[in-house]
């Protein structure tokens, strides 16, 4: 498709309605079909509402919400009084009745180019980033720093569209730390990967109320496929598509799919703490990346979580150890942490200004484009307690 074709996808229960729909828009000049493995931005969306009305709404509306579509028309079955409104409500700038009527379509797709031409409809959005935290070890706060760092992005001014991976396949743990009861986990995504575009996935997803849309991780092992390298690759790739910022706990794995989320990072968070296998293990992770060639090392930052005022190893001496340079230290704070989880709350919400909330809160800035200057300041700047 040229690219100022405006790119439409289908997604109708029934068939015949999807290709009736499609040999529309295909007769359309300017207007093209974005087939369902495309995972790119559709400028429009053409929905067949089903029989749970509430749960097609939701997930419109968070694919709106995260700008992963541009705009939406409905279409149902029925032509209920109360649907047509709430598909209004819903971002719907047309409804189509059935049995559909070629004129009203067309009508409608010229409506929306006018739209187009006079407001600029948004192009496509920008990739999103990914950052990916690894512990150098278990129990350094991988999942405590991946869940608060994903509400600081998307609490912050100018809200950040932001999902949450965990990727700790037996013992995730994300839904406990933010207290929300998934009804969808990874499993979904592995077995169903021919159907995962936007729509699939935001029904997957739990929304958090801060604004972090969760992917969590099977509760137990329960025969689900493993996620191969190129089911992550895709993966990745749609939520890049659709979020501003993909954080991933990734706790310790390091197999082949993790590999792949490695390469894919443009952030690799390293959690460590101030004890010496713990730097170690950090020297030697450092190193295993460098004979990898990925990622490089501008990309990876060192996080020291759990740091105390006096601390026995400083973090200069540090930085002579593994050799690099200490991005962020983060206080240590065992009651609130500790507190936070229990209550499946966000430190944000449980301790909103304890300097350890503070320091997750100016991380998440110093890691989008508007702390590119406190980064180049280091540690030093930052006065980190
Ligand atoms: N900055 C911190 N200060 C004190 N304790 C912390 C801090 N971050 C995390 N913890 C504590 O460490 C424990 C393990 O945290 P968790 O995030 O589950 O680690 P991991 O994911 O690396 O296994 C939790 O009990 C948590 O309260
Ligand atoms: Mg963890």
């Amino acid at each position: 498709m040229p690219n100022n074709t405006v790119h439409v996808k289908v997604e109708t229960k029934d068939p015949n309605l999807g290709t009736e729909l499609e040999d529309i828009i295909g007769s359309v000049e300017g207007f093209g079909v974005q087939r369902a493995d495309d995972t790119r931005r559709a400028d429009l969306l053409i929905f067949e509402l089903g029989d749970d009305t509430e749960k097609d709404f939701q997930i419109i509306n968070s694919l709106l919400d995260v700008d992963a579509i541009g705009e939406v028309f409905y279409t149902s079955r029925h032509s209920d009084p109360a649907v047509l409104v709430q598909a209004m409500r819903t971002g719907g700038k047309e409804f189509f009745s059935q049995p559909i009527k070629e004129q009203e379509v067309r009508k409608a797709l010229e409506n929306f180019r006018e739209r187009k031409n006079k407001t600029r409809i948004k192009e496509p959005g920008n990739i999103g980033q990914i950052i990916e935290l690894i512990g150098s070890k278990g129990g350094v706060g991988t999942t405590t720093i991946a869940v608060n760092l994903a509400v600081s992005l998307a609490e912050m001014k100018g809200a950040h569209s932001v999902a949450l991976v965990d990727r700790n396949m037996l013992f995730g743990e994300v839904p406990f730390f933010l207290e929300i009861r998934p009804n969808y986990h990874w499993g979904e995504i592995t077995k169903n990967i021919s159907r995962l575009d936007s729509t699939f996935l935001m029904n997957i997803l739990s929304k958090h109320h801060s604004g972090v849309y969760v992917l969590p991780s099977p509760a137990s092992l329960n025969g689900h496929d493993p996620a191969t390298p190129e089911i992550m690759e895709h993966l990745l790739g749609l939520m890049q598509r659709m979020f501003d910022f993909v954080v991933i706990d990734g706790g310790q794995s390091l197999d082949d799919t993790s590999l792949r989320m490695l390469q894919m990072s443009d952030i690799v968070l390293l959690i460590s703490i101030l004890s010496l296998p713990c730097l170690s293990n950090t020297k030697k992770l450092l190193k295993s990346f460098h004979n990898l060639g990925y990622p490089s090392k501008e990309r990876i930052k060192v996080i020291i979580n759990r740091h105390l005022k006096n601390p026995e190893i400083s973090l200069k001496d540090s930085e002579a150890a593994i050799d690099k340079e200490i991005f962020w230290a983060i206080p240590n704070d065992y009651r609130r942490t500790l507190s936070a989880i229990n209550q499946g709350k966000s430190l944000s919400e449980s301790a909103s200004k304890a300097p350890i909330t503070k320091s997750l809160r100016e991380l998440g800035y110093a890691l989008t484009k508007g702390g590119e200057n406190q980064e180049k300041k280091g540690w030093r700047f930052l006065k980190r307690s």
